[in-house]
């Protein structure tokens, strides 16, 4: 039964760029489930959104509390996770072959369901695209994988890899940390490349074989390491292709994990003489995301989470934080216990009233126009172009 219809409170960004909690109402769809959030985690792409007026978070883990009526998947009481994918038409080519993820009808975080997040008391999401907890995983664990996790695990799974290969991880951060895990585990020597030295003890706990200091002097090459053949870039700057091409084996693969930065030059000889490959990935698929969570508990495999209560006052602490790169590794904001008494959801449509009116404290390069909300395309479907603008 569905009784609709619903309401709960949403963290949504602001143009002032502070975290705002807004009243969301919506459906209970026929193959829809409501969940009630007790954990998310806090990816480096939230930080782009919060000056966007749209629901934030996209690493949710919460237990469902009402299920519509066609849904088979899922029961009132599971333990569910979901993270940047919400809807695909399962009915095209690529839904058709295990690539649902790119499907051009899908509905990405930010770029459709803009009045729902995981940065929230509930979220409505099609049973889909959510992910069964395994029993042995706590939900403050489970958080940080369904983003991050998902995201590297999926990079190297959907393309393949040797337990005999060595893998590179640039950029110890949400991402990489769970890297360096998942590459260690599959039986691959790693290579953890950062700009922070204090970083090296725990990189090399996490399973790193090697941990290589980015040099940032203009013109120092990397020499004396061993060629690598899976590389995942996971910092939020772009780095020095030509650094890194120094270093890697003929037909080696990079992953540029990096989202909404600048465009990248890469030394285009180097490429066609090298045979390497420059794979663009996003997320796992829905069975790289079942696989991903069967093989964390297999290996032991859990995010570093400093947790924050689930407030406006938690989210902006976390924000900071890890905008001020003290994150170690993954921040993880958790219900039970947030004391909420001082807040007051707005309406939505006071939070874009006050978007037109505030003066913006922070420049982002991402347009989002909710009108164009019913399709959740735009032509390009979430992958928005070189200008770096993206409408919905
Ligand atoms: N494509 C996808 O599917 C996908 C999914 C999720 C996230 N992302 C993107 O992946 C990136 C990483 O996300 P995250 O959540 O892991 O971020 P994060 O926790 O902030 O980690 C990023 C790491 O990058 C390094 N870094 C920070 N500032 C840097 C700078 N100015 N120059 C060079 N390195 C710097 C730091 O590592 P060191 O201290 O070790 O250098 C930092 O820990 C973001 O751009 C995010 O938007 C993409
Ligand atoms: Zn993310
Ligand atoms: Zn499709």
């Amino acid at each position: 039964m569905t009784a609709d219809p619903v309401q709960f409170v949403t963290y949504c960004g602001s143009k002032a760029n502070r975290v705002v909690p807004v009243k969301t109402t919506r459906s209970v769809g026929p193959n829809d489930c409501l969940v009630e959030v007790t954990h998310s985690g806090y990816c480096a792409t939230d930080t782009y959104f919060t000056a966007v007026p749209m629901g934030l978070g996209h690493e949710g883990v919460g237990v469902i509390r009402r299920v519509g009526p066609a849904v088979k998947q899922h029961k009132v009481g599971d333990r569910v996770g979901w993270g940047f994918v919400h809807e695909a038409c399962f009915n095209c080519k690529q839904c058709l072959s295990g690539g649902e993820i790119y499907c051009l009808k899908r509905k990405i975080y930010g770029f459709g369901n803009l009045d729902q997040g995981s940065l929230a008391t509930h979220a409505i999401w099609d049973e889909n695209f959510l992910f069964p907890i395994p029993d042995a995983m706590s939900s403050s664990v489970a958080a940080p994988l369904m983003c991050a996790g998902a995201s590297v695990f999926g990079s190297l799974q959907q393309r393949g890899y040797k337990s005999t290969d060595r893998c590179g991880v640039v950029g110890i951060g949400g991402l990489g940390h769970l890297a360096i895990q998942f590459a260690h585990k599959m039986g691959m020597e790693v290579v953890a490349f950062s700009t922070t030295e204090a970083k090296r003890a725990e990189a090399t706990a996490f399973g790193a074989d090697e941990f290589v200091v980015i040099p940032r002097e203009p013109g120092t090459r990397l020499s004396g390491i061993r060629r690598i053949d899976h590389l995942l870039i996971c910092s939020t700057a772009q780095p020095d292709y030509h650094l890194f091409l120094d270093i890697l084996e003929p037909r080696a693969t990079i992953y540029p994990l990096t989202a909404f930065e600048k465009d990248v030059t890469y030394p285009h000889l180097d490429l066609i003489f090298s045979g390497v490959t420059i794979q663009g990935t996003m997320i796992a698929t829905k069975q790289g995301f079942i696989d991903m969570l069967k093989f964390c508990v297999q290996h032991n495999i859990k995010p570093a989470n400093q947790e924050y209560p689930m407030t406006v006052a938690g989210i902006e602490a976390c924000n900071t934080d890890l905008k001020a790169g003290t994150m170690r590794y993954r921040g993880v904001l958790v219900a039970e216990g947030a004391d909420r008494s001082s807040e007051t959801a707005i309406e939505p449509e006071a939070n874009t009233k006050a978007e037109a009116e505030a003066e913006p404290e922070t420049v982002t390069e991402i347009t989002v126009v909710v009108d164009g909300e019913k399709n959740g395309t735009n032509g390009t479907n979430g992958t928005n172009g070189a200008n770096g603008k993206a409408e919905v």
